[in-house]
């Protein structure tokens, strides 16, 4: 296996996470995509190769894996600015819609048009080849649906088609898969507690706990139950609640009350957790506190939230302790402590860091893809050294 490249990609309902090569890339792209009716217009090609090719994706997405195949999309911030863009929607499953594979492709080409000198190209064709660790919600694993979503990618030679794209216009990448793991999500979550990046453990202590794994996203909630190192599949819940529409919530009285106009949930996001002057906004050039609403609206989330913990925690009483991963998560950690320390006092833990919340599960693949390529190579030269020896016998 030469030349394949390893890719980790946690495809989350709000935004991509991936991981290239040895660590030395990352891409977090939001979950956001556009199927393109009408042309993008043409941007001169001096004007276009200024801006960043995150803030411009414009693809054709050639597959036999895609329900619609050969279809031109604007993907991430592009999207975003598209009056017909499509978010997941909560009920859906990832493993069944076109837009977690265009976003997969989307972010592999994107990956492979950026490092190009490592692969072949002809032309303006690019063979990328990459070694895949990915996931599912627990739910769709449970439901046997990682099998065809694997073999689906494993399948053909997944094309990209750089359009109006800066930097990339007119690159094509053929993307094929020298393998590729899907794991259940709330079980890598435990594997990127317990182990490094070289496959080592971690953290004794932890691994033969009972432990729950609350991971609050932007539209969802994970519970995973993890008993003797493994998950248990038939315990785990999941809700269709995040973060993101309190987030919306905010944004718009935020609108209604001061008239100020907020670009994204991100915005908001940045209000509410930054280290100096947390829950104030210029208003007129005065400082004003917006203290009461976010209090308010994140209160109400995190009540929900507790709820659904001390139901898991009634079901799964020997639990040792719960961890609170997810961008989610970072946003309700000091309203969520509060509760817990008002009311039942469990045994919980938060992550100091929130990128360390919100890339626990690229992370997690990253660990998990890297331990079996590691793996697999040995394999490989264990084979090559047998042979060299059955020869000199
Ligand atoms: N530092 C941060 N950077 C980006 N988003 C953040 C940050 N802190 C909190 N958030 C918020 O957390 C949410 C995203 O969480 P996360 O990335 O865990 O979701 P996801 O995994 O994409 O979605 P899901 O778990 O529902 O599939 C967003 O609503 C985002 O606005
Ligand atoms: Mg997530």
């Amino acid at each position: 296996m030469t030349n394949s490249r390893i890719a980790a990609i946690d495809v989350g309902n709000d935004s991509l996470k991936g991981i290239f090569g040895k660590l030395e890339s990352e891409m977090n792209i939001p979950n956001v995509i556009a199927r393109d009716i009408e042309d993008r217009p043409i941007i001169g090609i001096e004007e276009l190769d200024k801006q960043d090719p995150l803030d411009g994706l414009h693809i054709r997405v050639h597959s036999p894996a895609l329900q619609d195949n050969n279809a031109i999309y604007r993907v991430g911030n592009l999207a975003t600015k598209s009056n017909n863009s499509t978010e997941l929607d909560p009920g859906s499953s990832k493993s069944e819609e076109d837009q977690t594979l265009v976003m997969l492709f989307a972010s592999l080409a994107l990956d492979a048009a950026e490092q190009d000198s490592l692969f072949k190209k002809n032309n303006n064709v690019i063979e990328a080849n990459y070694t895949l660790g990915t996931g599912l919600p627990l739910r769709e694993v449970k439901e046997g649906k990682d099998v065809g979503y694997r073999s689906k990618l494993l399948g053909s030679v997944h094309q990209v088609e750089f359009l109006v794209t800066p930097r990339h216009q007119g690159i094509k990448v053929n993307i094929k898969f020298d393998e590729v793991k899907v794991y259940p999500e709330g079980f890598a979550a435990f594997i990127n507690l317990v182990m490094d990046n070289n496959g080592n453990i971690i953290n004794k202590d932890l691994i033969d706990k009972r432990i729950l794994i609350q991971d609050i996203g932007g539209l969802s909630t994970d519970i995973a139950v993890i008993k003797n190192r493994k998950v248990d599949d038939d315990k785990a819940q999941g809700f269709n609640l995040g973060v993101s529409e309190s987030l919306e919530m905010i944004r718009e009285e935020i609108r209604s009350k001061y008239g100020i106009e907020l670009d994204s949930r991100r915005d908001v996001v940045e209000i509410i957790t930054k280290k100096n002057d947390r829950n104030h906004i210029m208003v007129k050039g005065s400082r004003t506190s917006v203290h009461e609403i976010v209090d308010r609206i994140l209160v109400e989330l995190a009540k929900k939230q507790y709820r659904h913990l001390r139901n898991m925690w009634q079901k799964n009483s020997q639990t040792e302790i719960c961890y609170f991963i997810g961008g989610g998560s970072s946003v309700l950690k000091e309203y969520i402590k509060t509760l817990n320390n008002n009311l039942d006092g469990y045994n919980i833990d938060f992550f100091e860091d929130e990128n360390e919340s919100i890339w626990m599960m690229a992370n997690a693949y990253y660990k998990l893809i890297a331990d079996f390529s590691r793996k697999n190579q040995k394999q490989d030269h264990k084979r090559e050294d047998e042979k060299k020896l059955a020869k000199t016998k």
